[in-house]
């Protein structure tokens, strides 16, 4: 199926924090992508800014490895790649300081008319000062928008105290709030499989399901940024935001319309439905782990604590929790989030089990009847399972047998997959917030986070040691298993 581009009116972007690994890894390439495609306008400039000195051409230089390192040798353009680079702009700023502000500004004169997207993919201590600066600067016009990257803030206090800033040069409407899962293929398939789709709503409750599990499981380590992800952990960093994301569309009411706020307000009810998990419950709710050295595919990897080179480090890889929504339609179903870093392999999904049939009119010469489950995959391999009993083809009595319904995207789409950057960025330039997260949801989430961060600790909750290449401390199997259930095996 081909895909549709839809126009986008002229702009400029201005990625600070040009010269970082998020640029040159998702930004460069995914606008890169937009531009092959036909998408981009022909007056767009995209407009580097980082304290480096370089120029134009050096940052035109530095975009075309980024571009074809992502796109791999041999797959390149090169005259849509040409194309791309005129359009590259490069100024050096010391954002917080003078110099280099008023070259930007000159800059951007010549475009003032243009929807203007300042994206911050710098460190998150930069955020309120480049805010603070482009509303300083008078460079903030009526079509000025602000993207910025997670984390918004380490705790709900400093979280507000971050939206504040950005909400005094801000209009909330203008500011984008990236959580980048929203932007993956299959999340949004996820609201097409329960708002495009009449079967699974009558069922989508407490009285139908027994369960959800949500896995983002990672094989890789904490790689560049030891000394961000140190003051982290995996909760900060990866629950707060894209686990509780995909929970919210999971769990949401069907909203009146796509459009953002309705969506919006639907999330945000489910954030202040969760069940406080605190000092009373954490013990039994969630369990932290950090892995040691071990091997991943055959190859040995270190431990978290050799990565970091350092002694001692009680940060969590791995955190598996227990949560519950306090609403009618989900009261007593739990759902079960496990995410970490140096696992057996790498897989995100969401998996939705049934409740078994009533009563079985099969003997037991049938064999066991497994319960639906309904296997949402993010990645890799985007698609979506459900497995359902059939009858085991041939003679031989009723046995039955449990097989996957299996929709791959891969198999049934042709074409390139494009990164959840590309709808992002897109978005931004079309104005619409559908996909980003408001002020009010990150704030909710926080509200939740913050009282396991404390139970943590308060009770110094070490973080149990796990072997890199598994599925994370012993103690998370047993906080599903307590229950009777168990994890979804991902193959
Ligand atoms: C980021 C986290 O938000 O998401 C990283 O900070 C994590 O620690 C990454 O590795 C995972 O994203 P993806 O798209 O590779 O699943």
């Amino acid at each position: 199926m081909a895909a549709r581009v839809i126009a986008v009116e002229p702009f400029d972007i201005v990625v600070f924090g040009a010269s970082g690994d998020l640029a040159s890894r998702k930004l460069l390439p995914a606008l890169y992508h937009r531009d092959l495609a036909g998408q981009v306008p022909e007056l767009a400039r995209v407009i580097g800014v980082s304290r480096r000195p370089n120029t134009h051409e050096e940052f035109r230089a530095a975009a075309r490895e980024a571009v074809q390192a992502s796109v791999g040798a041999g797959k390149v353009d090169e005259v849509a790649l040409e194309r791309f680079c005129n359009r590259l702009f490069y100024v050096p700023v010391d954002v917080g300081a003078d110099k280099g502000w008023a070259e930007l500004a000159t800059l951007l004169k010549d475009g003032e008319d243009r929807i203007r997207v300042c994206y911050l993919a710098t460190a998150p201590e930069l955020f309120t000062v480049i805010a603070g600066q482009l509303g300083k600067r008078k460079l903030v016009t009526e079509r000025t928008r602000l993207v910025v990257e997670k984390p918004i803030g380490k705790s709900l206090q400093s979280a507000r105290e971050v939206n504040d800033t950005l909400g005094s040069v801000f209009a909330e409407r203008n500011i984008y709030r990236i959580d980048h899962y929203l932007g993956k293929e299959t999340v949004q398939n996820l609201m097409a499989l329960r708002f495009a789709y009449a079967l699974f709503e009558p069922l989508w409750n407490s009285r139908y399901i027994d369960s959800v599990q949500i896995t983002v499981a990672e094989t890789i380590g904490v790689e560049g940024r030891a000394a961000y992800y140190d003051t982290a952990g995996a909760l900060r960093d990866m629950v707060q935001n894209h686990m509780l994301q995909l929970l919210c569309l999971v769990a949401i009411e069907t909203p009146m319309s796509i459009e953002a706020d309705s969506v919006r307000d639907e999330k945000l009810k489910v954030l202040r439905a969760l069940k406080p998990i605190n000092e009373a419950n954490a013990q039994t709710l969630t369990v932290r782990g950090q892995y040691r050295a071990g091997a991943i595919a055959d190859g040995a990897v270190p431990g978290y604590l050799e990565e970091l080179k350092s002694k001692t480090s009680h940060t969590e890889t791995f955190v598996a929790i227990k949560a519950e929504i306090g609403t009618w339609r989900w009261a007593g179903v739990p759902f079960y989030l496990r995410t970490g870093k140096r696992l057996a392999t790498r897989v995100s999904e969401i998996a939705i089990e049934f409740k078994p049939i009533p009563h079985s009119i099969f003997g037991d010469s049938a064999g066991p009847i497994f319960a639906n489950q309904l296997v949402i995959r993010l990645q890799p391999d985007e698609g979506v399972k459900q497995f359902i009993m059939i009858k085991d083809p041939g003679p031989g009595g009723m046995r039955l047998r449990q097989i996957p319904l299996d929709m791959s995207f891969a198999q049934s789409f042709d074409g390139r997959a494009p990164d959840a950057y590309e709808r992002l960025i897109m978005d931004v330039i079309r104005g619409n917030q559908t996909l980003f997260m408001r002020r009010d949801e990150v704030e909710a989430a926080w509200k939740w986070i913050d009282p396991i961060q404390n139970a943590w600790e308060s009770a110094r909750q070490e973080a149990q040691g796990y072997t890199a290449g598994t599925w994370g401390p012993s103690a998370s199997i047993a906080l599903i298993e307590r229950d009777g259930r168990t994890w979804h095996e991902s193959n």
